[in-house]
C-alpha cells in the first residue's frame, strides 16, 4: 500500500568503523582506493565492467557475442555464450591448474544428530556425475524441470549441480512449506521428478517430509519419480514404480556424465517467493549472468580467501542458501559448511561449537537469529574462543544497530568487520553491501552498491530524490547480471510486479533512504510484504489462507514490530454469522494458517472483530490496523473511513 506509508528517516547513527589495516592489506579489494577506482570502471562502462568480470571469474566453453541485450524490462547477458554451472562448481577444481583442489574439502557438514561428513571436490565431482546420470535414467532431460524438497544435507548440494550439470531446471522447496505449498509450487513448474528424503531433524524431532511430498505429488500430475534419500530411517511408505531410494540408484550409476553446454540464458532454477496477491511467484534465473553475478561478489564481499571456512546458516531451501551456501561459494573454489539443524540443539551453544571445532573464518547470517542470541545472554558464547572469524555478515533484513554492535563486540571480538548485505530473491545476488577492506561500515546501514550496481532512490513521482537523507522508493536503474529474467510462465505479471511502478526502473518493494556519505540505509518493505524473521510472507497469502477456514467471512493480515524476528503476524478476522469467537478457534486458525503455509506463517496472534475499516471504496484500511496491532494511537487521515465506529470497536477490543 503505497500510499500508506509516508517513509521517515529515523535512524540517526554516528558510528563508524574504518577498515582495519591487517585486514585491508590481505583483502581483494585492498583500499578504497582500488575500491573507487572500481566503482568508476562500472560507471563509464558496466557492461565493460561486467564482461571483464565473467571473463575473469567464470569458465565459457564458448564466448558471448554480446555483453548485454536489454529490451526493458527484459534483459540477456552474455548472449550466445555457452558454459555450465556445475562444471564452474567443481570440474575447474579438479582439472587443469587448479587440480590440486581434488582433495580439498568443498562441503563440511555436520548433521542435527551430531554426525559429521567432508566431501572433497574430488567426491562432489564423482557423486554429482552419478546423480546427473541417475535423473537421465529416470527420464529428466535439459529442460525438464526437478522439484527438491529436502533437509540440509549434502546430498540438496549434490541434487541441485547434477540438475545444472544437464541442464534441467530445479525449483527447491523449503522444508518448512507444507504439502498444499508443495503442490502449488510443483504444478506451477510441472515438475517432472522430486527428490526427497525419508525426513530431516530438527530440534530432535523428524520432519516427515517424503509423507509431506506423498500428500502434494497425488494431485501434481507431471510428476513421474519421486528419489528419496535415506536420513532419518523410519518407516516410510514407499509406492513402487513411482519411489526409489537415492543410495539404490546411486550404487549402479556410471561416475561420468559430461556437463552440457549450455547457453548463457538456459534457465537455471525457479524459486518462489511471496509477493503482494495471494500465489507465490516463481522467480527465475539463468545461467551465465547469476553464476557471474554470485561468483563475484562471493570473492569481494566475503573476501573469499582458499584457505577460509565460510559459514552461512541460511537453508538452502532460500535464495541465501542458493547462492551463498552452494553457487558462489564453490563456484570460487571455497570451502562451505553445512548444517542441518537448529541453533538451540542441544542447546544455545551450537553454533559456537561448530565455530571452534571447524575454525570458521567467515560467517554468514540473519538479523533475526542475532537478536535470538542476544536474548539468550552472553554468557554462554564467552565459554568458546571464536577466535577463527575474520568476517561477520548480515541478510535477509534491516539490522537495528543495537544487534550490530552486539554482533561485532560479541562474535567478532571488535575485530571483524561486518558487511550487512542487501538483496533479494529477485536480484539472484548482493547489491549493496560493505567491501571489507574497502569500505567504512556503520551499524544498520548496508552502505553502497557493490561496482556495476546501480540503485536510487526515488519519490512518487519516480523523480530521483537529491535531498540527503531524504526517503524515498529503493530502485535499480540499470540491469545487472544476476536480475531474474522473470516470473515463471508470467511475463505480464513480472512487468507489473518490477516494472511498473516507476517507468523505466526496478521497484525492489523496499523503502530506503541515503545519508550524505552516500550510504544507503534499507528501512523495510513498503508494499503488503512482511518480512518475518528475515523470511518474505504476503498478508496476502496468509489471509487467503484464513478465509479458507470454513468459519471465517473475511481477513486482514498486518504485522507489527516484533523484537526477535523483526515483524510478528497479526491476523484480524470476522467470523461467518452464528460462529462464536473463542480461545479454541483462536488457536485452531493459528494452526490452520501453518497447515497450509507452512509454520514460518502462523500468526502471532488472532484477533476478532465483527467487521474490518474500510475506505468507501471497499479497500481494507491497512494502516490503522497496524496502529492497532503495535498498541500504537491511531494517527492520520480517517476520513475515508467507511464506518467509524468498526475502528472504535477494534480499538476497545484489546482482548
Ligand atoms: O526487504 C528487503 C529485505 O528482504 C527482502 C528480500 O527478501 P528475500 O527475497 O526473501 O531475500 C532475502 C535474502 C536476500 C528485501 O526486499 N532485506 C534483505 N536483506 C536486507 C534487507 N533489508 C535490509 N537490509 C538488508 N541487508
Amino acid at each position: 500500500m503505497h500510499d500508506e506509508i509516508a517513509i521517515e528517516s529515523i535512524l540517526k547513527e554516528k558510528r563508524k568503523f574504518k577498515p582495519q589495516p591487517e585486514f585491508a592489506k590481505a583483502a581483494h579489494i585492498a583500499s578504497t582506493k582500488a575500491y573507487n577506482q572500481m566503482h568508476r570502471e562500472a560507471e563509464k562502462n558496466f557492461e565493460r565492467f561486467w564482461a571483464r568480470m565473467a571473463k575473469e571469474h567464470v569458465s565459457w566453453f564458448t564466448p558471448w557475442k554480446k555483453t548485454l541485450q536489454w529490451k526493458l524490462p527484459f534483459a540477456k547477458w552474455f548472449v550466445g555464450a555457452k558454459t555450465n554451472v556445475s562444471y564452474n562448481c567443481i570440474d575447474r577444481h579438479v582439472e587443469g591448474p587448479n587440480a590440486w583442489r581434488r582433495n580439498k574439502a568443498a562441503i563440511i557438514w555436520e548433521g542435527e544428530p551430531g554426525d559429521r561428513r567432508v566431501i572433497t571436490y574430488g567426491e562432489l565431482h564423482r557423486e554429482v556425475q552419478k546423480f546427473a546420470n541417475v535423473l537421465k535414467s529416470l527420464g529428466v532431460k535439459k529442460g525438464d524441470r526437478v522439484g527438491l524438497y529436502m533437509p540440509m544435507v549434502p546430498e540438496l548440494a549434490v541434487a541441485m549441480l547434477a540438475c545444472t550439470r544437464i541442464g534441467a531446471p530445479h525449483t527447491i522447496i523449503f522444508g518448512g512449506f507444507s504439502a498444499d505449498s508443495i503442490r502449488d509450487r510443483l504444478n506451477d513448474a510441472k515438475a517432472k521428478l522430486v527428490v526427497t528424503a525419508d525426513g530431516g531433524w530438527r530440534r530432535g524431532s523428524i520432519v516427515p517430509l517424503k509423507e509431506m511430498v506423498d500428500q502434494a505429488v497425488g494431485d501434481v500430475p507431471t510428476v513421474e519419480n519421486v528419489v528419496v534419500v535415506r536420513r532419518t530411517e523410519q518407516q516410510i511408505v514407499m509406492k513402487e514404480e513411482r519411489d526409489h531410494w537415492w543410495h539404490d540408484l546411486m550404487e549402479s550409476a556410471s561416475d561420468v556424465c559430461a556437463p552440457a553446454k549450455l547457453d548463457a540464458e538456459h534457465p537455471l532454477f525457479i524459486l518462489y517467493t511471496s509477493g503482494t496477491t495471494g500465489k507465490p511467484k516463481g522467480v527465475l534465473h539463468t545461467t551465465g549472468g547469476y553464476l557471474v553475478h554470485t561468483t563475484v561478489t562471493s570473492k569481494y564481499i566475503f573476501d573469499l580467501k582458499e584457505e577460509d571456512t565460510y559459514w552461512c546458516t541460511a537453508d538452502i531451501g532460500w535464495i541465501t542458501g542458493h547462492s551463498y551456501v552452494v553457487y558462489g561459494i564453490l563456484s570460487n573454489g571455497a570451502t562451505s559448511l553445512m548444517y542441518e539443524g537448529a541453533p538451540n540443539f542441544p542447546d544455545v551453544e551450537r553454533f559456537w561449537q561448530i565455530i571452534d571445532r571447524y575454525k570458521v573464518t567467515i560467517f554468514y547470517t540473519a538479523p533475526t537469529a542475532i537478536r535470538t542470541f542476544m536474548r539468550w545472554g552472553d554468557a554462554h558464547i564467552k565459554k568458546y574462543r571464536l577466535d577463527s572469524l575474520r568476517l561477520l555478515g548480515t541478510v535477509g533484513e534491516p539490522i537495528n544497530p543495537e544487534a550490530w554492535m552486539w554482533y561485532r563486540k560479541l562474535i567478532g571480538k571488535n575485530r571483524c568487520p561486518i558487511v550487512d548485505t542487501w538483496w533479494q530473491t529477485e536480484t539472484g545476488g548482493i547489491l549493496i553491501s560493505p567491501v571489507p577492506g574497502a569500505v567504512t561500515t556503520t551499524p544498520g546501514s548496508a552502505t553502497r552498491p557493490f561496482p556495476g550496481i546501480f540503485p536510487d532512490i526515488v519519490d512518487e513521482n519516480g523523480e530521483p530524490t537529491r535531498k540527503k537523507d531524504a526517503g524515498g522508493y529503493l530502485v535499480l536503474t540499470k540491469p545487472w547480471p544476476g536480475m531474474l529474467r522473470g516470473i515463471y510462465g508470467d511475463p505480464q505479471r513480472y512487468k507489473e510486479q518490477y516494472w511498473s511502478r516507476f517507468k523505466g526502473l526496478y521497484f525492489a518493494g523496499d523503502g530506503a533512504r541515503r545519508d550524505k556519505d552516500g550510504n544507503f540505509w534499507v528501512m523495510g518493505r513498503v508494499d503488503d510484504v512482511m518480512n518475518v524473521a528475515g523470511h518474505r510472507l504476503s498478508t496476502m497469502e496468509i489471509e487467503s489462507a484464513l478465509v479458507s477456514h470454513p468459519k471465517v467471512a473475511e481477513a486482514a493480515v498486518v504485522g507489527r514490530p516484533d523484537e526477535i524476528k523483526g515483524t510478528g503476524v497479526v491476523g484480524f478476522v470476522s467470523l461467518e454469522a452464528n460462529e462464536t469467537p473463542d480461545e479454541a478457534l483462536r488457536e485452531a486458525l493459528r494452526k490452520h494458517v501453518a497447515r497450509e503455509i507452512g509454520p514460518i506463517a502462523r500468526p502471532d496472534e488472532v484477533r476478532f472483530t465483527d467487521a474490518l475499516p474500510k475506505t468507501r471504496s471497499g479497500k481494507i484500511m491497512r494502516r490503522l490496523l497496524r496502529d492497532i496491532a503495535a498498541g500504537r494511537e491511531v494517527v492520520g487521515d480517517t476520513t475515508t473511513l467507511e464506518d467509524y465506529s468498526v475502528l472504535a470497536k477494534l480499538r476497545g477490543d484489546e482482548d
